[in-house]
């Protein structure tokens, strides 16, 4: 054997084993890299099913829930602007008062509920809407960018089946249709075991996003407008509009002639009425469904507030039991027990004097 033929042997023989080898070791490094440097939830599915197959990140819920109160709003703007709004009535609420239903609260159901599902197929959401059939929505990925830089949100997984949304597509529809656009919000709200966890309140007409999570963050416009040192000397208790009428006695009974009461509508708008202290506190008393309360509860509690019925209960937002808070409402930003215990007290001897 020559000199040059054992040179091109040898070179032959690396030529055949090396290329293999490192592809093997270059795939090798890419899978390693890809399992160990990716959040637990954003692994590929494989990696889900071993892992976290039921748990869901209440921080990419978050980005969801605002994106979903955006995009309604929008569906909400452009019908607003086509001023063809074709309403219809949904029957009458409990105090006799029309219930509308418009293309707005459709569109905006759809958009809401549809494109949450896309990304977060097996977790339970119950809409306002839920009668209404949706076709060719637009939909939504998640993105980010809808949180401000300074937030400082952390991954938190949770068990999907502790898990509720409750969406309310168009709060205040009547007024919607009156023209009244300022008390018109759309809602997401997450609840964990039955409690209200992250609250978004989207108000179209004035642009601004009000979000929080409890014991995590909340959204630059919500503190902007919430007092530090709120002014509670004087009561001025926000009622609706639609049934002012028996709650308006009850406040002066309860508090006294120097209260003020402010007729409002919309449960979302009433509550940020609280939190800016343009009002002391809510008062409904009657029954009120869940997705008008649980976002605005949700953001009371991440400010130290407190929303209760007037039995002084936290209300459930399990997936349980009914829609429908059947015991009224009392929600505050400061001296909710004051409030509260008030309101008991004149509901206990009302009830003993009319016994007599
Ligand atoms: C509170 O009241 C002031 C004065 O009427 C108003 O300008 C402001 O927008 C109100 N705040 C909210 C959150 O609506």
């Amino acid at each position: 054997m020559s000199y040059l033929n054992r040179k091109e042997n040898m070179g032959r023989r690396i030529h055949v084993h090396r290329v293999p080898a490192a592809i093997a070791i270059i795939l090798l490094t890419l899978i390693i890299v890809y399992f160990v440097n990716f959040n637990q939830d954003e692994r590929p599915a494989v990696y889900g099913l071993l892992r976290n197959q039921n748990k869901v990140n209440l921080r990419k819920l978050l980005i969801g829930a605002i994106q979903a109160a955006q995009r309604g709003g929008i569906e909400v703007l452009e019908v607003a602007q086509t001023r063809d709004l074709k309403e219809r009535s949904k029957g009458k609420t409990d105090e006799g008062a029309n219930d509308p239903f418009t293309d707005a609260d459709g569109r905006s159901h759809c958009v809401m509920k549809e494109g949450l599902h896309r990304i977060f197929p097996r977790i339970k959401i119950f809409s306002e809407e839920d009668k209404e059939s949706c076709s060719n929505v637009n939909t939504f990925d998640l993105d980010p960018t809808v949180l401000h830089e300074t937030a400082d949100l952390p991954n938190v997984l949770v068990d999907i089946d502790e898990v509720t949304v409750w969406i309310d597509p168009l709060d205040a529809t009547q007024e919607f249709t009156e023209k009244l656009y300022q008390y018109v919000t759309t809602m997401v709200c997450v609840a964990v075991k039955g409690k209200p966890i992250i609250g978004v309140i989207h108000s179209p007409f004035i642009g601004q996003t009000a979000w929080a999570w409890v014991d995590h963050s909340m959204s630059e416009y919500l503190a902007l407008i919430h007092p530090l040192n709120p002014d509670t000397t004087k009561p001025l208790i926000t009622v609706s509009r639609s049934h002012a009428g028996s709650v308006k006695e009850l406040i002066k009974d309860v508090f006294g002639e120097n209260s003020e009461i402010i007729t409002a509508a919309g449960a979302g708008y009433k509550v940020l009425q609280v939190i800016s202290n343009n009002a002391t506190a809510y008062l409904h008393s009657t029954k009120i469904k869940k997705w008008d309360i649980c976002a605005g509860d949700a953001i009371l509690r991440a400010l130290g507030g407190a929303m209760t019925n007037l039995n002084d209960e936290f209300i459930n937002y399990g997936p349980e039991g009914s829609p429908v808070n059947e015991q009224g409402l009392l929600a505050t930003l400061k001296t909710h027990d004051e409030y509260i215990d008030k309101l008991m007290q004149f509901r206990k001897n009302h009830v003993v004097s009319g016994h007599r």
